[in-house]
């Protein structure tokens, strides 16, 4: 097979990698992700000690240097390429065990994710009602737009949205941190992309402050009739 590939990266300071992911001091904050995307858990302090308690509810598993899990000198977590299974409670504390930070995280499956082109006419998925204990409504709740991909000519944009169900009068929660361990499984339970076309203008200044770049070149062989790419770095938070 002849293949070839360059990969250039300039000035690549890890952490832009990851997505941030921040809270108020002593609180709890409960956030739906997609699963597969690096992800920072801030806790400033650096003597910190992380608790992770997954959504079946066993006792808090101190985390300690584990492969894709990794405490960061300044105190916060990094948690590379997360996994459903990592659903749940991650509790920031200090060395006299008071909480610093915590955090609720539902890692939804990026492999069931629903992809739709708002252009093409595809429709996102509909809102639902589930009998469960009283009803209950299961919806997508949207990011905002992302920038355009490009400018000066017709570019695309994406927005991701997670899955949230909202008990009568009650804050809604991620699908997953509310049906716990509730057997319940419904096909409406997925995360979303959704693209649509967009045309901004310019803005020259911008575009040279952009933090690097990375690209490369794949030339595939006559015998190959598929290939899997992946972008070092890329996350679908971007
Ligand atoms: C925790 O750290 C602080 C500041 O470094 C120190 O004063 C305190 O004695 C420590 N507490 C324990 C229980 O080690
Ligand atoms: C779906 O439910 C959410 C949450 O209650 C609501 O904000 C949204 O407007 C609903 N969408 C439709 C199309 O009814």
């Amino acid at each position: 097979m002849l293949a070839t590939l360059w990969l250039l990266s300039l000035s690549l300071p890890t952490l832009w990698a990851y997505t941030l992911i921040s809270c108020a001091y002593k609180s709890l904050c409960q956030q739906a992700l997609v699963s597969g995307n690096d992800v920072v858990l801030q806790c400033d302090y650096p003597k910190a000690f992380w608790y992770f308690s997954s959504v079946l509810g066993e006792e808090p598993l101190l985390l300690s240097s584990m492969p894709h899990i990794k405490k960061l000198p300044g105190g916060s977590l990094q948690l590379t390429n997360p996994q459903p299974s990592q659903t749940g409670l991650y509790h920031c504390q200090d060395n006299d065990s008071a909480l610093v930070v915590e955090y609720e995280i539902d890692f939804q499956d990026v492999s069931t994710l629903h992809i739709t082109h708002k252009d093409l006419g595809q429709k996102p998925l509909q809102n639902e009602t589930l009998g469960l204990s009283g009803h209950v409504l299961i919806f997508t709740r949207w990011e905002p737009w992302q920038d355009c991909n490009r400018c000066g000519e017709p570019g695309e944009r994406k927005r991701l949205g997670y899955c949230y169900i909202e008990e009568h009068l009650e804050k809604p929660m991620p699908c997953w941190l509310y049906l716990r361990t509730k057997k319940a499984r419904y096909s409406r339970m997925r995360p979303e992309l959704q693209v649509e076309a967009c045309l901004v203008p310019c803005n020259h200044v911008k575009e040279i402050d952009q933090p690097y770049f990375i690209f490369d070149i794949y030339q595939l062989g006559k015998l190959t009739n598929n290939v899997w790419l992946t972008c070092p770095l890329a996350s679908i938070y971007r």
